[in-house]
């Protein structure tokens, strides 16, 4: 179970945020109100949400998930594979001071964006993609060993991160869409396969029990409905013209 989130609010220069969407720029405004939703979506899971203050010096900073990994052990801050998000990882670094007394971090050359790695249970899988370099990986896995956990690789071919893709919902459940449906790697679980048409929601979130997912699509609601969930619906649309999906927004630990 999840007891905190750390989430931090969009900045007005979101609007340079990185993006391969072709959505057009995110109204600063209406992402406000979408975030503070999200905030109370977590509320309602009986998570406690810290709230950081918006960065304008790095556009993409609201995607919070990318700069740290926190297992139940030790948080590790990454090394965001775009040079732009790299900073990001100071600010994150002093908000989980409170939480954390062991604290590693990955080193040059390697990158890592935590939006690639999925937790099952103590098994941490990590998307090789183009934010996340093998060395990431190899750093991010030993980290992991020393702490009692593991890791392994998954390749990835088309999207951004493997969460893009991919999502755990407990239970051996897991939501796949697209090049992650037919993956070795995840044969082993009670597959929810979602049709590219609403590859959007495949990045859902599973926090305490119930499932939130971004509003619009009501056939993964009910799939994952089927699958014995109370599912939460969000909007997310000013997110997801910069590439951003509902797990970005938050740390949840
Ligand atoms: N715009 C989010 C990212 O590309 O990292």
């Amino acid at each position: 179970m999840f007891k905190h989130a750390i989430v931090r609010t969009p900045c007005k220069n979101m609007v340079a945020g990185l993006t391969g969407a072709g959505l057009g720029k995110p109204d600063h405004s209406l992402a406000m109100i979408q975030h503070q939703a999200y905030i109370k979506v977590l509320e309602s899971c009986n998570v406690e949400v810290t709230i950081l203050p918006p960065d304008e010096k790095y556009p993409d900073s609201t995607f919070v998930e990318d700069v740290a990994l926190l297992t139940p052990h030790c948080a590790i801050i990454t090394r965001p594979g775009a040079p732009s998000r790299q900073g990001e990882t100071e600010g994150i670094q002093r908000a989980i001071t409170p939480f954390y007394s062991a604290v590693e971090v990955i080193r040059e050359p390697g990158t890592i964006d935590a939006g690639d790695i999925m937790m099952v249970g103590e098994h941490y899988y990590i998307g090789l993609s183009e934010r996340t370099n093998p060395e990431g990986a190899r750093q991010m896995i030993q980290i992991l060993e020393q702490y009692g956990m593991s890791g392994s690789t998954v390749d990835l071919k088309h999207v951004l991160h493997l969460k893009t893709g991919a999502a755990y919902l407990e239970n051996n459940n897991l939501v796949v869409c697209g090049e992650f449906t037919e993956k070795a790697e995840f044969e082993k679980f009670n597959r929810i396969v979602i049709t590219e048409a609403n590859a959007y929601s495949a990045n859902c979130i599973w926090v305490n029990d119930r499932v939130v997912i971004p509003s619009g699509f009501p056939r993964t609601k009910e799939l994952i409905s089927s699958a014995g969930y109370p599912v939460i619906e969000t909007d997310m649309s000013e997110f997801q013209k910069l590439d951003g999906g509902l797990s970005c927004l938050s740390l949840r630990f």
